[in-house]
């Protein structure tokens, strides 16, 4: 039987970001979609910065070589998500004994250790890495994160230099969201150029694609694949899902009342997806792979984050316990109806 990754074959590779219980090879559903439909892998969280250095010198490596091992045992190309990112930096990393903030040496220092530890590690072994993940805002400037704040803006180029030094031959790429907002594609073709003047291997630059019903604007979403590809890198769609749900802003981390009265208003589709948003769900994900193909020239993988609704983080951002439906494959892990559409529009 067809499978995704025979229909897209020829033009990009398909893949999913998988959990630990996944990895681990705890989920037979999981591995058996995979083995079908996919190509190529993401560790959704395994193989971030907090999980492998928990503390200073002391890495952790045990879920991630699950992750390679299970990655090679069922054809699966792996990918490394991510060096670089502040959000699930370990709070060691910027700071000293007393709690106070590291000099920009001892940052620097800190950044190559961990790159070329993990790097170094599975050479060989992963295809890419992403290097630095989510370093500039919507309006193009560079994130105020501690990695910027204590290094400056040349962090990316240091990070990217550790990571080849470690790894000639593993690709290399930026990632981050909201790539369609102009400000943003701006910048990140401005960074992608930066490096490259600076003598730094950039291969790709990965597009999320957290989207929604109604947004991105598709024709922004194109002219960004259009303008990193004229950038001279390859193209990935790293995080794709299409969030059913509305977001509103200002409830993260709610109190547990606030919560509540969240879902009442917001998780409204809690019995089951009505066919009317069904159906919608399912014509967006045809217009993104019309997209796709249309560009497959520019593109080298799609990535969707998570395999089943099961598995999704929207079921717990920006709240926990919402019932969200935004991948290919349902909470039993059976296909929605638009995987059999993919796979025609490819033929
Ligand atoms: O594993 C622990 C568990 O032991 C603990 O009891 C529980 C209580 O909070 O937390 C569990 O860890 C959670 C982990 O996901 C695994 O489920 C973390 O709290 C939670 O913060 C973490 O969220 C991840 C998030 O990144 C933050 O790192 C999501 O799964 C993951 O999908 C999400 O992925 C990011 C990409 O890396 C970057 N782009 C955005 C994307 C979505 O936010």
């Amino acid at each position: 039987q067809t499978g995704l990754k025979d229909a897209v074959s020829g033009h990009f590779l398909i893949g999913a970001a998988i959990n630990q219980r996944q990895s681990d090879g705890k989920d037979a559903n999981a591995t058996k979609v995979l083995k079908r439909h996919f190509n190529t892998i993401v560790a959704e969280n395994c193989m971030k910065s907090g999980l492998l250095q928990p503390r200073e010198n002391k890495f952790d490596f045990r879920a991630a070589d699950r992750f390679v091992d299970y990655a090679e045992k069922n054809g699966q190309v792996p990918i490394g998500h991510c060096l670089i990112w502040h959000s699930q930096a370990p709070r060691w990393f910027f700071t000293d004994d007393e709690g106070k903030r590291v000099s920009r040496e001892v940052m620097i220092e800190r950044m190559r250790k961990h790159i070329s530890t993990v790097v170094g590690r599975y050479k060989g072994r992963i295809k890419g890495w992403d290097v630095v993940n989510e370093a500039i805002e919507d309006d193009g400037s560079f994130r105020r994160s501690p990695f910027y704040e204590i290094v400056g803006e040349d962090f990316i180029e240091i990070a990217f230099k550790a990571a080849h030094e470690a790894d000639p031959d593993v690709e290399l790429y930026y990632n981050d969201f909201s790539m369609s907002k102009p400000g943003k594609r701006a910048a990140v073709c401005r960074l992608v150029k930066r490096l490259k003047d600076a003598g730094c291997r950039i291969d790709g630059v990965g597009m999320q694609s957290h989207n929604g019903l109604d947004y991105p604007d598709l024709s922004d979403y194109e002219a960004s694949i259009d303008s990193f590809a004229a950038c001279g890198v390859k193209v990935m769609i790293t995080e794709l899902d299409v969030n059913v749900l509305p977001n509103p802003r200002g409830f993260g981390g709610a109190a547990v009342e606030q919560n509540f009265e969240y879902q009442k208003k917001y998780n409204p589709y809690t019995a089951g997806l009505p066919e009317d948003m069904a159906e919608k769900l399912r014509e967006r994900y045809k217009a993104l792979f019309d997209i796709y193909r249309r560009h497959s020239g520019q593109i080298s993988r799609i990535t969707l984050w998570g395999i089943s609704d099961a598995n999704s983080w929207l079921n717990n951002w920006p709240v926990p316990g919402r019932t969200n439906y935004p991948l290919l494959f349902d909470r039993k892990y059976n296909e929605k109806p638009v995987v059999d559409d993919i796979i025609n529009m490819y033929k």
